[in-house]
Formats: C-alpha cells, structure tokens, sequence
C-alpha cells in the first residue's frame, strides 16, 4: 500500500518504544506520567457523571462550567484575562498542539522548536506540513530570547516554548520568558506555551508568555498536574480568531473531549488542591535520590528545577540505555528528543523511592 508523505517522514517516538519493552521485570524510568493514582474526589465526579448518564456529546468546545473553571485558573494563576469563548477542552495537550499547529502553519512555514525538546513538536509540525527549526538550548537548557531572534528566518512562523521543559527539567525565568515574548511580537510569530508541567516546579516560577503579548497559545492539562494521563482532558485559550480556527479541526477531529472526564477535569480545578502540592513534595524528594545517586557516581547534570525528568550527561549514552535496559532499567536516549540530544539521557522520577535507589545501584553496578 502507498502511504501519505506525511506519515512517512515521521517516526515512530522513541518513547513509546521504551513504553512497550517495559515489563514486569523492570524498573521504568522512561515513562513521562506521575505514577500516582487520580485522587479520589476527582474519580467519584466521573463515576457519578456515568451513574447520572452524563454520556452524550457535549458543546465542542467543551462544557460550558469546564471553560468556565478554565477562565478562572488562567486569571488567577497566569494573569491570563480570557473568555469562555477563547477557551477550547480538547483531548489532552497532544491535541491542543496537533489543532494549534494546524490552525496557523502553512506548507513550508518554519516553526521554532527547542532540541532536545518533546517528541511531538516536530512530528505534528511535519503533519502540519511545516519545517520544524531547532532552537538550540543555552547551558542550562533554556531558551534566550537572543537565540530566538539568530534562528528566524522570512518563513519563520511559530515557536513552540515549554517551560518546565521535557525532557530536561529546566525551567524559563521571566526574563527570558519577556524577552522571548518581545522577540515573538516585533516578529509576528505566535508563541505555542507548552504548560504542562506549570505545577511541579520546585525552583523558580511559572511564567506564561501570554502575560506579556496577545499573539500565544497557551495550552494545558489535567494530565500531568492531577496524575490524568489516561483521562485525556487538555485545554488551550489563544485570540478567539485563533480559537475558531482550531475549533473548526477539532469538531470534524474529535467533536468534543470525553464527557465523563470533562467532569472529572472540573472536580480537578475547582476541588481541594492539596494532592497537587502532596505530588510535587514527593516528586522533589524523588529527584532529591536522584540527584544525589549521580553525584555520588560523578554524572553531571544541568539542574533540573520542574517537571519529573533529570537529563545529565553520560557517555555513551545510546549503547548505555541499552546495557541500562538490559539489567532491567529503561530510560530514553536524549536523541529520542533531537540530535542535541546526543550524549545525554532522559531519567524520569515519576516512579518510586525505592524503585530510583534500586535503579542507581544496577546502574552503578554497570558503571
Ligand atoms: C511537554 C509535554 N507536552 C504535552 C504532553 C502531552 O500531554 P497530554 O497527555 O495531556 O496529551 C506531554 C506528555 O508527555 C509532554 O511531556
């Protein structure tokens, strides 16, 4: 059978390679989900949805309520003044980036995107049609607003920014997150905000471009915040010419998220958030472990401030994944995420104490 150049050009991501070797004999430190359970309020609103036959299609922008709870989070969080209107519940982030990069890159468009970055910039950019860019990563793995202005061209139409960043764990300060913005505006390029990891900052602080200029998309989840991978609720607000233009891809795509986890994102936002300060305390302890295991091991890492990732420095690194995974430790290679990737790993703590400090010991074993 003949297949579409736009499937043909993209691979298959090299995390969910790692995804399907995992076994029952392993340790996994490549999956990108908290390990925890979804908090209970949240389960029940979604139980009760189904036991009250909350089950049909809802608006395809979402249920009304949602967007509303939506409204509020990103005023009260982000400084981000939105309507109803300009917001849109999609299924997970993956489809607010898919719909986003659909709505506003053309055949040939060049978009921004940081390497080593998340699997899916480049691969959506390229079903879009686009040319993905790398934008190389200053030494503690972010992005400077000079680097930026270097890398435009004429074709030059977005840039994706991620802060907490996968797989790196670095997190933007508000300089650079206002020089960026600065940059985006004299340049006419929109910026795509990858949020989902706003919450697990343990450094720093969150700062969303859209605080600065008009022309963003900003896009989030319950997915990582509230330990939702499977829920599959993300969400985006941008201009509402922009949102239109995504709603119109999204109603042929997916007509709308699922009901039942609409109303378990809306228990999410608007219920107790102390689970998410309980999960962030306890991913910091995790990195903690982590971070001590390869000091005591002399691996050198850039500090990983957010997310549940470290991406140290490590010889070899392809062939060590390889012996890593062969005693029954994965982790992802850096290349997995772009070619600056390359001599790095990608370690995720969304796992156990006692898994971490049983994986450092094999690991120091091989080393
Ligand atoms: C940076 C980043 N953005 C988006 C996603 C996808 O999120 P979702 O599961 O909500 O589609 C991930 C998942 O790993 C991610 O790491």
């Amino acid at each position: 059978m003949k297949f579409s150049a736009r499937t043909r050009h993209i691979d298959i991501s090299g995390i969910r390679k790692m995804f399907e070797a995992s076994g029952r004999e392993t340790i996994n430190l490549g999956l990108g989900q908290p390990d925890f359970d979804t908090p209970e309020h949240i389960k029940e609103a979604a139980i009760k949805a189904i036991q009250e036959g909350f089950t049909g299609y809802t608006e395809n922008l979402g249920m009304p309520e949602l967007r509303e709870a939506i409204v509020e989070k990103f005023q009260q969080e982000n400084n981000i003044y939105a309507t109803p209107g300009q917001v849109i519940v999609t299924a997970g982030a993956s489809e607010a980036l898919h719909i986003a990069l659909q709505s506003i890159i053309e055949e040939g468009d060049e978009v921004l995107i940081p390497n080593p970055g998340f699997v899916s910039y480049s691969a959506l950019t390229h079903i879009a049609e686009g040319r993905p860019k790398d934008l190389p990563l200053s030494k503690n793995l972010t992005i400077s607003p000079e680097t930026v202005a270097e890398e435009i061209t004429p074709k030059t139409r977005a840039i994706i920014i991620n802060s907490p960043g996968n797989p790196t764990g670095a997190v933007q300060t508000k300089d650079e997150i206002k020089g960026i913005s600065e940059v985006a505006e004299d340049y006419n390029l929109t910026i795509i905000s990858d949020e989902v990891y706003e919450h697990i900052i343990y450094e720093g602080e969150h700062i969303s471009p859209a605080e600065y200029t008009e022309n963003v998309i900003t896009i989030n989840a319950t997915s990582k915040t509230y330990a939702m991978t499977g829920w599959r609720i993300g969400y985006a607000t941008a201009p509402v010419e922009v949102i239109e233009q995504m709603t119109k891809i999204h109603q042929y795509i997916q007509a709308c998220a699922t009901s039942i986890s609409q109303k378990a994102a809306l228990a999410a936002l608007t219920g107790p958030q102390d689970c998410v300060g309980e999960m962030r305390m306890e991913f910091l302890k995790r990195r903690n472990i982590l971070l001590k295991g390869f000091d005591e091991m002399n691996i050198k890492y850039p500090h990983p401030k957010g997310a549940f990732y470290a991406f140290p420095e490590v010889a070899n690194a392809e062939e060590m994944v390889e012996r890593f995974l062969h005693h029954g430790v994965i982790t992802t290679p850096g290349t997995a995420f772009g070619s600056s990737g390359s001599g790095h790993i990608r370690f995720s703590y969304a796992t156990s104490q006692k898994n971490i400090e049983q994986a450092l010991m094999i690991i120091k074993d091989i080393l």
